[in-house]
């Protein structure tokens, strides 16, 4: 009876371990994770980057390229019907795509440290829509490209302008008033020190 026992048991650990490494063994090899702002607003004819970076338990090669991507929310523009490459970077060079973007767009990430971020400069309305950051990392190259949505808007330095001085105004109104009000205290108190030598 015993011995019998000590085998189904012995059988039921065996089986519990071969469930355990079939589990570990068949469990899929992790996939690229990739990571961007999923909405950035710029106003027209500033410096935007686009900032994107990615997880991969592989070590990063020559052989990692990152595609940027671009499609418009604009019926009216001609990347509107699909994502567009606007920069292509592979085996260290980086290399631009449609024309539009051709001088604008400029690799500022640091491949090493998994930063593929683009800066794009100056930005412009017909900027407006999505940005696509893909990353392939030999041999991990399932991942689902990071999105950015660019909301391109108007630079408005007047109302702006008008914000930071009517900020310093109040701020000097502040100060001028505190300055007063201890004034007024040291006076107040100077005045009664005469009174009180005066008794
Ligand atoms: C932003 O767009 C407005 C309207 O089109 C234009 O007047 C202004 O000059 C633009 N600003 C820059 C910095 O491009
Ligand atoms: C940018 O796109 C958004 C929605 O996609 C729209 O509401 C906005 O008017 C667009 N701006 C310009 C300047 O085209």
């Amino acid at each position: 009876m015993e011995p019998r026992r000590s085998t189904a048991i012995r059988r039921r650990a065996l089986l519990a371990g071969f469930t355990l490494c079939a589990v570990l063994v068949a469990k899929p090899s992790s996939a690229i994770d990739i990571y961007a702002d999923p909405e950035v607003m710029v106003q027209n004819g500033t410096t935007e980057i686009l900032r994107c970076t990615f997880k991969s338990n592989q070590v990063v090669s020559s052989a990692t390229s990152v595609t940027w991507s671009f499609q418009s929310s604009q019926p009216d523009n001609q990347f509107f019907k699909a994502p567009y490459v606007i920069f292509y970077f592979s085996n260290g060079m980086g290399f631009p795509g449609q024309d539009e973007f051709k001088e604008r767009v400029r690799f500022i990430g640091d491949i090493n440290k998994r930063d593929v971020s683009l800066q794009l400069s100056p930005a412009q309305f017909s900027d407006n829509g999505t940005f696509f950051c893909d990353v392939k990392n030999p041999p991990d190259v399932t991942g689902t490209p990071a999105r950015t949505e660019l909301r391109v808007v108007l630079r408005e330095s007047g109302s702006k302008m008008m914000l930071i001085v009517g900020g310093v105004c109040a701020a000097l109104a502040l100060l001028v008033l505190i300055a007063v009000s201890a004034c007024v205290v040291m006076r107040l108190r100077h005045k009664r020190h005469e009174y009180e030598g005066a008794r």
